[in-house]
């Protein structure tokens, strides 16, 4: 069993580093580093470095000569110089290992990627690279030499110069080494200039493989947004001369923030209106920028440990957050992060694998990359601003970059910061940071009608999660409003603070009786219970100054419904009556009617149905969900069918937010027109084949309808070599088919010569897909989880990080039927008895049966 690493057990490294220099002569198959890091003392004991398996040791030495081996011990993952054979002045540890990138299928560390040198080192990659310190809090700069035949090298920092075969960078800003990155491959640059708000001169450049430089524009449009953003919204300049990204198409995650050399999953950077979607727009778009933004928030601050992870990882997701908020729609952006919140956090959270935003213990940190970790600690930093104020927020922030500039952190020293220029106590505060869970805040109304006087009543309870049984209350920012009978606001958005367990608070001089708009803005990540009148949810739908607000009344009003019929109650016509409004209002912004209009997700009816204490139906929620969508289209057919027609957009194909807008209404309408038409329109928007969006989605309706053949075969056919189309060709098949259907159709695809299983996109798009498609992967007769248990352990060997981080899809289990649940548990056994099992995997298995 791998051992615990635990937050307590912090020490800091006896060393610091002055310079680490690199010499990096690439080859597939032998990769020599020579490494010289130059040391002084700053603490007793010996000098241990971490180093993974593959290091095949050819020298060690201080100071230019060889280490006496009775005082160098070579382990399995660490080298100790014993302090006897250590000068007491600052010295010089060299290093000469030999690695084999072409054998690193975990793409972790230096690996290749289509004859491409690449790497990735967060969180502990480097170690695969060379003997270091590979801690985020030793920071030093780097110079490197990068030597290869290839013609395009790359490394972090500025360029120094370079000859044939060889090329030096220069790094001066002192860095952890998971922000160490190098690159060498055949290559092109879609080159630009910055100049930044001081005047400093910044090359841009992304490069990607020669034929993909025609697809790279929108990244660079994205890059240039982010730099003035930056700047504009908290005075923050870059500090390098040059500015890399390079597109890799192997790569476990999104991408990342290496000093100066971004690399990014090339989903996340290639875009064009025939291949590329508006939400893969969307997602470049913040991801460009999310990767920027840690230049500020994560590499000239960063963290202490990998506990400390969410100070860079919440904070940064929250300012993208506020990036495309600000370049797109607010009201929007906030119902889609909330959305994707609940699907994933309050899932998380609500299971075996809940964890605080900073935990306090792991096996392996690869496996806190989560939701809880990004999204739930971004929505901790807005609550943050909400309780601090803009003043206060403002302050803080400013104060935080002055102070911490060039250190690693912690949460402590982050809420420090606040404390110090606001001068407001954050010690309750700080338990979003420490405890797991999602508070469950409960609302009772006494309205005193002769008095004009509204009580409302809340309280707040968490429930225990692994290792946390107790959760005292924490600090709730409730924002709210009171919306009068006729749709009158009667009180505008106050934010209230709830600090006890249970809490009053009184609203006066009040003429009728008013309806509450309640966590306006989803001030903060909780539930919500209270009993509301289908008749007050549609007032809301129809009045509430607050999009989210009024968009969450729509949802609540469908999620009732839905939880309803999928327990064998009647369907409440409540929502599809509302909808009429809503479809009517040409003033509201065809985004938000579209977001109205998207049903609660199977699986959060699911989780409404389990918050009531009963046990889901997959089959049932799905044909719930299906035959709601039927009614409203019976319910709105002339309506939905005449935004079809009016939502086209007109001209060439731009990815901005109100043509999105319109795209996204008109493939709902589409969506629900082809339950009645028989697919007639989806089939005529495919022949008309516009841009990728529109394709998308209506090759979604043909194959939820089981005629999508021809279109499946044109695709094919046309996108053979795309691998970003063809993944999506993997994904919508087994997404959108019937469940009872999904599983054999994955088989099948998994059985294709281009189902290339090692790379994780292709990967998480069909196997992936099996698990989005929840009546599928839950079937009772358990073929969803052998079907992707059987993958997991294919890949597990293979690649640890992305099969653990999938292994996450059965994280739902307790809550369903003896059935499945022992369907579920002898999967997850058998992946947890297989020989060699990864330490990732292992984890993942444990917690989850736990
Ligand atoms: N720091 C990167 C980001 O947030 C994520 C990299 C994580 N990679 C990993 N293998 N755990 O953009
Ligand atoms: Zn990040």
């Amino acid at each position: 069993m791998a051992e615990t690493r635990l937050l307590d057990d912090y020490r800091p490294w006896p060393f610091r580093i002055a310079e680490t220099r690199l010499d990096v002569t690439l080859a597939p198959r032998g990769t020599v580093v020579r490494s010289e890091i130059a040391l002084e003392r700053s603490g007793p004991g010996p000098l241990v470095m971490d180093g993974g398996a593959g290091l095949r040791t050819r020298a060690v030495t201080i100071d230019g000569r060889p280490v006496d081996p009775a005082h160098l011990t070579i382990a399995a993952e660490s080298l100790t110089v014993a302090e006897a054979a250590l000068p007491d002045r600052p010295f010089a540890f060299a290093a000469e290992v030999e690695i084999d990138p072409a054998d690193n299928t975990a793409l972790e560390g230096l690996y290749l990627s289509g004859g491409m040198f690449c790497t990735q080192c967060e969180a502990e990659g480097f170690r695969h690279i060379t003997w270091y310190p590979d801690r985020p809090d030793v920071m030093a700069p780097f110079r490197v030499v990068v030597r290869s035949d290839l013609p395009v090298l790359l490394s972090n920092g500025n360029p120094v110069a370079q000859g044939r075969g060889w090329a030096e960078w220069h790094d001066p800003w002192p860095k952890p080494a998971y922000l160490f990155a190098l690159v060498a491959g055949d290559l092109r640059a879609l080159a630009d200039r910055f100049t930044t708000m001081s005047g400093r001169e910044v090359a841009l450049n992304i490069w990607v493989r020669p034929g993909d430089l025609d697809r790279a524009g929108f990244a660079m449009q994205a890059l240039k947004a982010s730099m003035v953003w930056d700047e504009q919204a908290y005075g923050r300049e870059y500090d390098l001369d040059v500015f890399n990204i390079v597109a890799v198409d192997d790569f476990n995650m999104g991408a990342m923030e290496n000093k100066g050399l971004n690399i990014f999953n090339s989903k996340l950077v290639l875009a064009s209106p025939d291949t590329a979607t508006d939400a893969d727009y969307e997602r470049i778009e913040s991801v460009i920028a999310h990767e920027y933004f840690h230049n500020w928030t994560g590499n000239r601050i960063t963290c202490r440990d990998w506990f400390q992870l969410c100070l860079k990882e919440g904070l940064t997701v929250y300012r993208d957050q506020q990036f495309t908020s600000d370049l797109r729609s607010a009201a929007v952006k906030r119902i889609e992060d909330v959305v994707a919140l609940r699907a994933r956090q309050f899932r998380e959270d609500a299971g075996p694998l809940a964890h605080p935003p900073r935990p306090d213990r792991y096996e392996e940190i690869n496996n806190f990359y989560t939701a809880t970790v990004y999204e739930k600690g971004a929505e901790v930093i807005g609550m943050l601003r909400r309780l601090v104020g803009e003043d206060g927020w403002r302050a803080g922030m400013e104060l935080y970059f002055t102070r911490h500039d060039g250190q690693a952190c912690t949460i402590e020293d982050w809420l420090r910061v606040f404390q110090d220029a606001t001068g407001r106590d954050l010690a309750q505060f700080k338990r979003w940071y420490t405890d797991a869970g999602t508070p469950r805040l409960t609302m009772a109304e006494d309205w005193d009608e002769d008095a004009g006087r509204l009580t409302l009543r809340f309280a707040q309870t968490t429930a225990p999660t692994p290792g946390q049984p107790d959760k005292p209350p924490r600090v709730i920012p409730i924002a709210l409003g009171l919306i009068s009978p006729n749709g009158d606001e009667v009180l505008p958005t106050q934010m209230l603070e709830m600090t006890a367990a249970a809490q009053e608070f009184s609203f006066d001089n009040l003429g009728a009786r008013p309806v509450v708009s309640l966590l306006r803005g989803f001030s903060a990540p909780v539930t919500v219970e209270r009993t509301m009148s289908a008749a007050d949810r549609a007032l809301l739908l129809a009045h509430d100054s607050d999009p989210f607000a009024r968009w969450q009344a729509g949802h609540d009003l469908a999620l009732e419904a839905l939880v309803a019929a999928a327990q064998g109650g009647d369907p409440d016509p409540a929502f599809s009556r509302a909808l009429a409004g809503v479809l009517g209002d040409g003033t509201l912004d065809p985004a938000f009617v579209a977001l109205v209009l998207r049903l609660p997700s199977e699986d959060e009816i699911a989780a409404g149905i389990t918050a009531r204490g009963a046990i889901p139906d997959p089959d049932r929620i799905h044909e719930a969900r299906e035959s709601l969508a039927e009614t409203i289209a019976r319910d709105h057919q002339p309506a939905l069918a005449a935004l079809y027609e009016r939502m086209e957009p007109q001209g060439p194909y731009s990815p901005d937010a109100g043509p999105a807008g319109q795209r996204s209404l008109r493939l709902a309408a589409l969506g629900l027109l082809s339950r009645l038409d028989g697919g007639e329109r989806a089939q005529a928007l495919w022949d008309a084949a516009p841009d990728m969006t529109q394709r998308m989605g209506a090759l979604a309706a043909l194959v939820r309808l089981d005629r999508a053949g021809t279109a499946l075969a044109q695709m094919e056919s046309q996108f053979a070599d795309n691998r970003l189309v063809m993944d999506k060709f993997f994904t919508i098949q087994p997404i959108a088919a019937a469940p009872a259907r999904a599983v054999a159709i994955a088989r099948s695809l998994a059985a294709r010569p281009d189902f290339d299983w090692k790379n994780p996109n292709r990967f998480r798009a069909l196997i992936g897909a099996v698990t989005a498609n929840p009546a599928a992967f839950h079937a009772a007769d358990g073929s969803g989880y052998d079907f992707v248990a059987e993958w997991l352990m294919r890949l597990d060997p293979a690649n640890p990080q992305t099969a653990a981080r999938m292994m996450t899809a059965f994280e739902t289990w307790p809550r369903h039927d003896a059935t499945r649940r022992k369907a579920a548990r002898d999967a997850l056994e058998r992946i947890a008895a297989m020989p060699l099992l990864s330490v990732n995997s292992a984890e993942m298995v444990r917690r989850i049966l736990a």
